[in-house]
């Protein structure tokens, strides 16, 4: 058997990126996958592609993390479809401030990361706790490098993701020993199009492979954590090589 057979997860940002890949791992250990992101074409084509691969089923939801009514609309969904939920993915995330000096970014580029990183993940925590407590299940917060450490060039984006491993431990103490584990999986420069939309050069653009992490490696982080039978995986950092001896990359 495999180890999240019959178990049902959701994703955000499964349109791209480390979440496209993340739902490919889940489904790899036998999950029901649940595809969540703005762009529906892109899913539809993922969620073809998985259940052709893996013995699984899909459900594709469009969804704006953004929108509270989406993510109830989006959890309801999950749950009429697959009668549970047992691992969420907090990924969706979006960098809008990587080209700005900090003088000139907008209130909009301010707003739409904010909304994106910190807004949707509240919305999605609160309405998936009380299934995953339901269910022993796990609660993956995706962080980044830049919410660990300081960098000059996108503040904003790195005070979000500070917020989310920040609020992934407080919500890890609020559960106690409710049975759900709570877990942060952290990345630096991973090749995805991550940037893409911001500055016109994605992540997957900026680095050549071996230079960055490559969105499998961290899907495969993530599914680690996800099939812990009793121990947390409480914070994974995965970074990229010489991410230390380096001021920007
Ligand atoms: N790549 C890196 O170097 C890096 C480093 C550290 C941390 N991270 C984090 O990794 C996570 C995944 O990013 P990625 O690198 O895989 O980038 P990506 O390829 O650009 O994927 C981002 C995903 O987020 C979704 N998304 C953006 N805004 C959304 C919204 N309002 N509602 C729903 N979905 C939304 C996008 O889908 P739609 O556009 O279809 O909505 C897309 O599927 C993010 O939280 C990011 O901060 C990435």
């Amino acid at each position: 058997m495999a180890p999240l057979d019959t178990q049902t997860a959701l994703v955000t940002g499964a349109s791209s990126g480390i979440g496209r890949a993340t739902v490919s791992a889940l489904a790899a250990r036998g999950a029901n996958v649940v595809l969540a992101a703005r762009r529906e074409p892109q899913l539809r084509e993922i969620s073809a592609e998985i259940e052709s691969d893996y013995d699984v089923e899909t459900l594709v939801v469009p969804t704006d993390v953004r929108e509270e009514s989406e993510i109830t609309a989006l959890v309801e969904e999950t749950v009429d479809a697959f009668d549970r939920l047992d691992v969420v993915v907090n990924n969706a995330g979006i960098v809008a401030d990587m080209m700005e000096r900090f003088e000139e970014m907008s209130t909009e580029s301010y707003r739409a990361i904010m909304e994106t990183n910190t807004d949707g993940v509240f919305f999605l925590t609160r309405e998936t706790l009380p299934h995953l407590k339901e269910n022993n299940g796990t609660l993956v917060f995706v962080g980044s490098f830049t919410g660990k450490y300081p960098t000059p060039y996108s503040p904003v984006y790195a005070a979000s993701k500070a917020w989310v491993s920040h609020f992934a431990n407080c919500i890890d103490a609020y559960v106690g020993d409710d049975g759900v584990a709570v877990s942060t999986v952290t990345p630096s420069e991973t090749r995805t199009g991550l940037g893409g939309e911001d500055t016109g050069t994605s992540m997957a653009e900026r680095y050549e492979p071996g230079e960055a992490s490559e969105p499998e490696e961290l899907a495969e982080a993530i599914a680690f954590v996800a099939t812990q039978d009793t121990s947390t995986v409480s914070e994974l950092d995965l970074f990229r090589p010489g991410r230390f001896s380096d001021t920007f990359g």
